[in-house]
């Protein structure tokens, strides 16, 4: 089966290590496996735009922002197709028609709508857009037959929703047109969600609990230092809880058996460090300094790299746009077989 991998973001701050771990990284590594046939990055504005209409230019600011987080973070142009949403406007058309395969009681049973929807304050005031946000979605992976999805845990009903919305196009129109795509999860499953520094469930900007890429040194090492940890946890000699701790979560998806050679070489992997804590007799302060340690080590190359990059803001707008096009012209060719399957195709009863 040839490879279609297409994922993305929207573009409403900088990302974060939980984007990091959470996709970032599987994107990285299909990256270097090179067995695909396309591989397409997309800046979700327009998606972004569902809650933001009136807030245009936080949207508008982000998207060279996420771009250079991605190239920065090792993203390949020459291997990734990075381009924006809105450069695309096929997809707002075939979201339209996937509309009406759609039931509204299924939108709303969507968890990760539901959950947004609770986050932003949104009782009976629910933008339209937001609420469809899964539909175009959809058009957003099936546009490019895209068959891979690497994403989060939060994405996993999005996908669910683009299969079957696939499902009806094909068995409606009865064709096969649309491929069916499967996410990527990572393999780690503190990965896939990875908590915020205060310990709320999700890393998320509007809950100021995140370490970004681009965070200077001294900032992350404050943000580790008030980590949340066990609040039962007082004393150095008292046992401590690793479950449910933020340090420990990041040290879950972050730490490797290296890093205890190079910083905390009294202990030999993780396991060694969550027995002692747990029996007590070892303070946070130490614990923490070993994270801050591994996060300075990850996170240097990429803010240096992103300084360069911040050089260069036109060429990578050059680059987005070229890219807009090409896709452009891939999603078109998709519409134009939605469009004879769905036999809408009028300009075909001229005769010449
Ligand atoms: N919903 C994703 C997010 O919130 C962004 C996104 C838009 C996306 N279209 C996509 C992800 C298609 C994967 C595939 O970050």
């Amino acid at each position: 089966m040839k490879k279609i991998i297409l994922t993305g973001d929207r573009p409403t701050g900088n990302l974060h290590i939980g984007h990091y771990v959470g996709s970032i990284q599987n994107r990285l590594k299909l990256q270097e496996a090179g067995d695909y046939e396309k591989f397409y990055l997309m800046i979700a504005d327009t998606q972004a735009l569902t809650d933001n209409a009136d807030n245009v230019d936080k949207v508008k600011n982000n998207i060279i922002q996420v771009a250079i987080d991605y190239l920065s973070a090792g993203i390949d142009p020459n291997k990734v197709t990075i381009f924006i949403q809105s450069q695309v406007p096929e997809l707002a058309e075939m979201t339209m028609y996937f509309m009406n395969l759609v039931t509204l009681s299924r939108l709303t049973r969507n968890p990760t709508v539901k959950e947004e929807t609770k986050m932003r304050g949104f009782t009976s005031s629910i933008p339209v857009g937001f609420m469809c946000y899964p539909i175009s979605q959809a058009a957003d992976i099936l546009a490019f037959d895209a068959n891979i999805v690497p994403v989060g845990d939060d994405q996993l009903p999005m996908i669910e929703q683009t299969r079957e919305i696939s499902r009806a196009f094909n068995s409606t129109y009865k064709q096969n047109v649309l491929v069916l795509p499967e996410a990527v999860l990572p393999e780690n499953e503190t990965c896939r969600r990875l908590v915020g520094t205060d310990g709320s469930a999700k890393m998320s900007k509007s809950a100021g609990n995140c370490i970004y890429l681009k965070d200077e040194p001294d900032v992350i090492k404050q943000k580790i230092m008030n980590a949340y940890t066990d609040p039962n946890h007082i004393k150095v000699t008292d046992p401590g809880k690793v479950e449910g701790n933020v340090v420990f979560e990041y040290l879950d998806a972050f730490c490797k058996d290296e890093h205890f050679a190079k910083y905390l070489p009294e202990y030999k992997n993780l396991e060694e460090l969550k027995v002692h804590y747990r029996r007590g007799g070892l303070g946070d302060v130490k614990i923490k300094l070993f994270l801050n340690n591994i996060m300075q080590e990850l996170l240097a190359p990429i803010r240096e790299r992103r300084k360069e990059l911040e050089k260069n803001v036109d060429e990578i707008y050059k680059m987005l746009f070229e890219n807009g096009k090409k896709a452009s012209a891939v999603a078109a060719q998709t519409l134009q077989r939605m469009k004879d399957a769905m036999g809408i195709n009028y300009l075909k009863f001229l005769k010449k």
